[in-house]
C-alpha cells in the first residue's frame, strides 16, 4: 500500500512539474538564422500552442515573413504578409537599398492575427504604416492593408490593446502613442511617452501590461555595436515612465561576445508561463567587419516575478532554458527555417516559399517548367545586370533575379545552368548579393573577345556599395569548347564565415571543375546594406544589349552545412 501510495503520489506531483515547467534544455542561437532582423513574436493558444514571428524584409518579395514554431527552436515559414504587389505598389519605387519594409509587430486577437509594419523611402521621409490582418497565418492570403494614419511620421510602430478596448499604436523614435481606429486607420494626435535614457535612436517600441503596469520595452544606441534594449514602467499608459534600474535591459555592447549589436526586442510567454525575449543580433564579434548574414533573430530566457523588473540571460550562441518539448509538427509546407533546398522545379510546381525576389518582380521573367523544358527554371534576361543603372526603373525593367537567405555560416550551393546565348553581352549565373552595390557573381557570358564572340566562364565583385574594400580583378575564361553541349553546374561554396569560393564544371565530369574565385565575405557586409543579410541565388540579364536568350537553371541545392555558435566555434546546421 505504501509503494502504491508512493508511486500514486510522484505521478501526481511530477507531471505536472514536467508539464508545467518545461526543465531547462540547452539550444543554439540564433533561431531564425540569416537575414532575421527585428523580430516580433506571439505565443497563441488557440492555434494549438503555436509561437509566430515576423522579421523585417526591406526589398524583399514576397515580404514581411511569419514564421510558426511549437518548441520555439524548429521554425516553420509560414507564410508571408505581403505576397500582392497591389498591396503596395510603392515597393516597386526606385530608391535605396535598405528602404522597403521596417520592422513590425505581429499580435493575435479573437480569431485574428494583426501585424502592423512600415514601409520606408529613405528621401521621401514619410513612413506609411500598414495595418495586415488574417484568420489564417499559413496561407499567403493575408489583406490588403489598412493605411494607419501616421501623424509623428515615424516608424517601427507597435499596436497594443488595453483593457478598456483602446487600441494605440507606438511609434519612434523617441516613443510617442496614438490611439488608432484599426477599420478606418485614424489616429489621434500622437502624445510623447518616453525619450528612453538617452541614447540615440530611441525605437521598436512594444508594449505589455502586467501586474497593473504597462512595461514599454524599446530599443537604443542603433543598429550597430551600441545597441540596447532597454525597459521602462508606468501605471499610466500616458506616464511618465520610470525607467529599469538596471538598464540596458539587454545588451551587448561593450563586451567581446561573438553575437554583438543585440537589441530590438520582443517579449511572450510560453503555455508553461515562461517568458522569452527575442532580438536581433550579428554574428561579427566586436571587430563588426565580416557578417554577411546581417542582423539575425535570437532567443533568450527571462524570468519576470510578479509586481518585479524582469532579469534575463545574456545572449550567447549556446543558450539554456525550459523550452517547450521538441515538435516540428508545426502546420504549414512551408520549409523549416534552418533546412537546405533540394529544388527540381517539377512541372506544375509553383515558386517555393523561401525564394525571394528584389522588389516585385515582372513576372513574365519567370516560368517553372515551360513547353519543352520540364523540371528547369527558366529565367528570361532582365536588360539590367543586378547592379543595373542610373535609368533602371524597378516597375518597368525588373531584375532577373531569384534568390534565398543565406541562412548556415558555411554552406554549399549549386545550380545546373543550359544557356545558348546569341548576342553579345548575354549573361546568366549564380551570385551571393547584399545589395545591388554589393554582390559576387559567377556566370557565363557571351563576350567578343580576340575578335570573336563565344561564351565565357566569368566571376566578378560588385563593391561599389562598400568603398572601403577593393574589389578583386574579375577571372574571366573562355568557356571549354568541349564543355558546350551540356549543362554548366555553377557552385558557390562557404568554406569557413569569411570566405566564399566559386567554381564551375560541366554536369557531367565534374572533376573537370575549375575554381574561379575566392572572394572575403567583408564584401557583403554593410555598406549600402546595413541592415539587410546575403541572399545566393540565380540571374539573367542582356547588360542593356539586344538578347533575349533565357537561361534554364535545374537542380537548385542549397545545403546548410556549419553554424558559427562562438568565434571558431561550429556545430553541424
Ligand atoms: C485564405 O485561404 C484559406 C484557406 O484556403 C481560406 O479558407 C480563406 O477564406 C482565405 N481567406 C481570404 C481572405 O481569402
Ligand atoms: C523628451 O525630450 C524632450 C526634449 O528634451 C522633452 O521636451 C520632453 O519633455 C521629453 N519627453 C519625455 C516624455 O520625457
Ligand atoms: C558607441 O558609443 C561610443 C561611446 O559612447 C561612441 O563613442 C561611438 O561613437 C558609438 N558608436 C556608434 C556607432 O554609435
Ligand atoms: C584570347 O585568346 C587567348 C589566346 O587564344 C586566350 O589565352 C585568352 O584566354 C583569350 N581571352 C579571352 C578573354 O577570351
Ligand atoms: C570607411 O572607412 C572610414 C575610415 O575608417 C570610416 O569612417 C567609414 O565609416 C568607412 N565606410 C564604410 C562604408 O564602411
Ligand atoms: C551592368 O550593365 C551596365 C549597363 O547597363 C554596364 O555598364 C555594366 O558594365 C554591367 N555590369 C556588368 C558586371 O556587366
Ligand atoms: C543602354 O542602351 C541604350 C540603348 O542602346 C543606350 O542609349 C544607353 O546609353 C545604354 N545604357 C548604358 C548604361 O550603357
Amino acid at each position: 500500500m505504501l509503494v502504491l501510495c508512493n508511486i500514486i503520489w510522484a505521478c501526481i506531483t511530477l507531471i505536472p512539474l514536467v508539464s508545467c515547467s518545461n526543465r531547462d534544455k540547452t539550444y543554439t542561437n540564433p533561431i531564425l538564422p540569416g537575414w532575421n532582423s527585428d523580430p516580433s513574436c506571439t505565443f497563441v493558444k488557440e492555434w494549438d500552442d503555436t509561437f509566430f514571428c515576423t522579421t523585417s524584409s526591406f526589398l524583399a518579395f514576397p515580404g514581411v515573413p511569419i514564421y510558426a514554431s511549437k518548441d520555439l527552436t524548429n521554425w516553420r515559414l509560414a507564410s508571408h504578409a505581403l505576397t500582392r504587389p497591389s498591396q503596395l505598389p510603392e515597393l516597386c519605387n526606385p530608391g535605396q537599398q535598405m528602404e522597403g519594409m521596417w520592422a513590425s509587430t505581429i499580435r493575435y486577437r479573437d480569431g485574428t492575427f494583426y501585424l502592423i509594419t512600415s514601409y520606408i523611402q529613405w528621401n521621401d521621409w514619410a513612413p506609411k504604416i500598414l495595418l495586415f490582418t488574417t484568420k489564417h497565418p499559413f496561407e499567403d492570403n493575408w489583406s490588403d492593408p489598412v493605411v494607419i494614419e501616421n501623424p509623428a511620421n515615424d516608424i517601427d510602430p507597435d499596436i497594443f490593446w488595453d483593457d478598456d478596448g483602446k487600441i494605440y499604436m507606438a511609434v519612434a523614435a523617441g516613443i510617442w502613442i496614438s490611439e488608432i481606429n484599426i477599420e478606418t486607420g485614424a489616429a489621434t494626435e500622437p502624445f510623447k511617452v518616453w525619450n528612453g535614457t538617452g541614447d540615440r535612436n530611441p525605437e521598436g517600441p512594444h508594449f505589455y501590461k502586467k501586474d497593473g503596469y504597462y512595461y514599454l520595452l524599446i530599443g537604443e544606441g542603433g543598429t550597430e555595436l551600441n545597441h540596447t534594449a532597454t525597459l521602462a514602467r508606468s501605471k499610466d499608459i500616458r506616464g511618465p515612465y520610470e525607467g529599469y534600474p538596471g538598464n540596458p535591459f539587454l545588451t551587448n555592447k561593450n563586451t567581446d561576445e561573438y553575437f554583438q549589436t543585440v537589441g530590438h526586442a520582443d517579449l511572450f510567454q510560453d503555455a508553461s508561463g515562461n517568458w522569452w525575449a527575442v532580438a536581433l543580433a550579428t554574428r561579427s564579434g566586436p571587430a563588426w567587419e565580416v557578417y554577411p548574414m546581417g542582423r539575425e533573430t535570437v532567443l533568450v530566457p527571462m524570468k519576470w516575478e510578479k509586481g518585479e523588473w524582469p532579469v534575463i540571460d545574456q545572449v550567447r550562441g549556446k543558450q539554456s532554458g525550459p523550452l517547450p518539448p521538441t515538435n516540428k509538427r508545426v502546420k504549414g509546407n512551408g520549409p523549416f527555417a534552418d533546412e537546405g533546398d533540394e529544388l527540381n522545379f517539377a512541372p506544375g510546381s509553383s515558386f517555393p516559399k523561401q525564394l525571394l525576389f528584389w522588389r516585385p518582380p515582372r513576372t513574365s521573367l519567370f516560368a517553372i517548367s515551360p513547353p519543352g523544358h520540364p523540371n528547369t527554371l527558366r529565367i528570361s534576361p532582365s536588360r539590367v545586370n543586378l547592379t543595373a543603372d542610373t535609368v533602371y526603373n524597378p516597375a518597368g525593367d525588373g531584375i532577373a533575379f531569384i534568390a534565398r537567405k543565406q541562412t548556415a555560416t558555411t554552406f554549399d550551393y549549386s545550380v545546373e545552368l543550359s544557356f545558348q546565348p546569341t548576342q553579345a553581352d548575354e549573361e546568366a549565373g549564380v551570385t551571393v548579393f547584399l545589395t545591388q552595390m554589393q554582390h559576387i557573381d559567377l556566370s557565363v557570358i557571351n563576350l567578343a573577345t580576340n575578335g570573336s564572340l563565344a561564351p565565357h566562364l566569368r566571376w566578378r565583385v560588385e563593391a561599389v556599395g562598400n568603398p572601403n574594400y577593393t574589389a578583386p580583378e574579375a577571372n574571366t575564361v573562355p568557356l571549354p569548347k568541349s564543355w558546350r553541349a551540356q549543362p554548366v553546374r555553377l557552385s558557390i561554396e562557404a568554406t569557413e564565415d569569411s570566405q566564399y569560393s566559386f567554381s564551375a564544371a560541366p554536369v557531367s565530369r565534374p572533376k573537370e571543375a575549375i575554381s574561379m574565385g575566392t572572394a572575403s565575405a567583408e564584401i557583403v557586409s554593410g555598406g549600402s546594406g546595413p541592415f539587410t543579410g546575403t541572399i545566393v541565388g540565380a540571374f539573367a540579364t542582356s547588360n542593356n544589349g539586344t538578347g533575349t536568350t533565357p537561361a534554364y537553371f535545374s537542380r537548385w541545392r542549397y545545403t546548410p552545412k556549419k553554424q558559427a555558435v562562438t568565434a571558431g566555434v561550429f556545430i553541424p546546421a
